[in-house]
């Protein structure tokens, strides 16, 4: 089966002479030595796939061509070199119409700051995309309602967007997305103009929508907190190229390059890792102590805290077969937590026999 999403090769070029720039970036060039020409290197050799269902995160500083590459996996900018695919169809072959088919039917964007129109309501405001579609009154007026209960403003319907917090407006942006039954949502930076609470709020209501809704999503974002928690695979960008690609636990446990491990240091670890990425595999059955509160290797940090501080001998982990692949002892949770700012990373460290000794060599 094919990818929902696939970027193959994509490169943007601004500016003057784009095919010899593309050229000269494919021999290595980098965007430096083309800005001196006057050309702008936006996106430099993008490769990646979105399966069905995954929500894909793009983190890196402002500039590294986040929203251009954005802009091209809907078609609304066209790349200067590559491909992308939706569904196996190559948008980049599309005429214009048949592209803003596909853009208002199967594609949603939900933007940093969302524009709504001020003299509709609420409801109207979340019915424009299918109103834009030719859905009939009655139908567009049902599915937005849904949508908004969905984001958590039943009751907000007749309200007018002035009414509405930031946060509250954000989720309008959000239900109009939702409501057109597009299934691939590009969100650029759509929660970074939000407090920190209603950030994790909407955070943690995206997550939960996603495990009914499961629409397939690209999020963008500078905030590689966000993109921990929010991406199922996360793409690292610097200056137009993609550094890494990798799990929340790849880009922190096995960084590419020294660029994406100083993006980790900032990173509060017992929100990522879980036990299969802190646990000590060099064990044997007898040595995990009593087996009576045990874990799996996807218990997430801050629980296998909660058992260890229960338990008096190390936290056992179990697989689904119940066989033990390994055991935390208490003061490797420890050396995790403070390994942001160490060099060794905790996977080189010596093995500890009787599962004793911490990770901080
Ligand atoms: N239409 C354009 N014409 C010329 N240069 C452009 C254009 N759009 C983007 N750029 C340049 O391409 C580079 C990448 O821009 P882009 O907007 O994709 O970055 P970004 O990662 O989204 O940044 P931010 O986090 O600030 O939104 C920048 O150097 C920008 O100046
Ligand atoms: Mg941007």
């Amino acid at each position: 089966m094919s990818s929902r999403l696939e970027a193959e090769h994509l490169y943007k070029v601004f500016g003057r002479r784009q095919k010899e720039a593309v050229e000269r970036l494919r021999q290595g060039a980098d965007r430096e030595e083309l800005r001196a020409d006057g050309t702008t290197a936006a996106v430099i050799d993008a490769s990646f796939t979105v399966e069905p269902g995954q929500i894909f995160v793009v983190m890196g500083l402002s500039g590294s061509g986040k929203s251009t590459l954005l802009r091209m996996l809907n078609g609304l900018l066209e790349p200067t070199a590559g491909h992308v695919r939706f569904d196996g169809q190559d948008l980049t072959a599309l005429g214009a119409r048949e592209l803003r088919e596909v853009r208002s039917k199967k594609i949603s964007m939900v933007f940093q700051h969302f524009a709504l129109f001020p003299h509709r309501s609420v409801r109207e405001n979340a019915a424009y995309g299918l109103e834009v579609q030719g859905v009939p009154r009655a139908e567009r007026e049902k599915r937005a309602g849904e949508a908004l209960a969905l984001c958590g403003l039943a009751g907000w319907e007749k309200s007018w967007p002035d009414e509405l917090s930031g946060g509250m407006q954000q989720r309008v942006g959000l239900a109009r997305a939702l409501a057109t039954d597009a299934d691939l949502l590009l969100m650029d930076e759509s929660f970074s103009a939000l407090d920190p609470l209603i950030r994790r709020d909407m955070q943690d209501q995206l997550l939960e929508l996603q495990k009914t809704l499961k629409k397939t999503i690209v999020f963008i974002t500078h905030d590689l907190n966000e993109a921990m928690r929010l991406g199922d695979r996360i793409a690292v960008m610097r200056d137009g190229r993609i550094a890494q690609i990798g799990s929340a636990e790849d880009i922190l446990m096995r960084p590419a390059d020294d660029y994406v491990a100083s993006f980790t240091q900032d990173v509060d670890r017992s929100r990522v890792l879980t036990a299969g990425a802190v646990m000590d595999t060099a064990v044997r059955g007898d040595e995990a102590g009593c087996h009576c509160e045990t874990a799996t290797p996807d218990t997430p940090f801050v629980e296998l805290c909660a058992i260890s501080a229960r338990l008096t001998h190390p936290v056992a982990v179990l697989d689904e077969q119940r066989e033990l692949v390994g055991v935390v002892p208490r003061q490797r949770l420890l050396g995790f937590l403070g390994e942001g700012a160490g060099e060794t990373t905790p996977c080189d460290s010596p093995r500890d026999k009787g599962g004793q000794v911490i990770a901080d060599a």
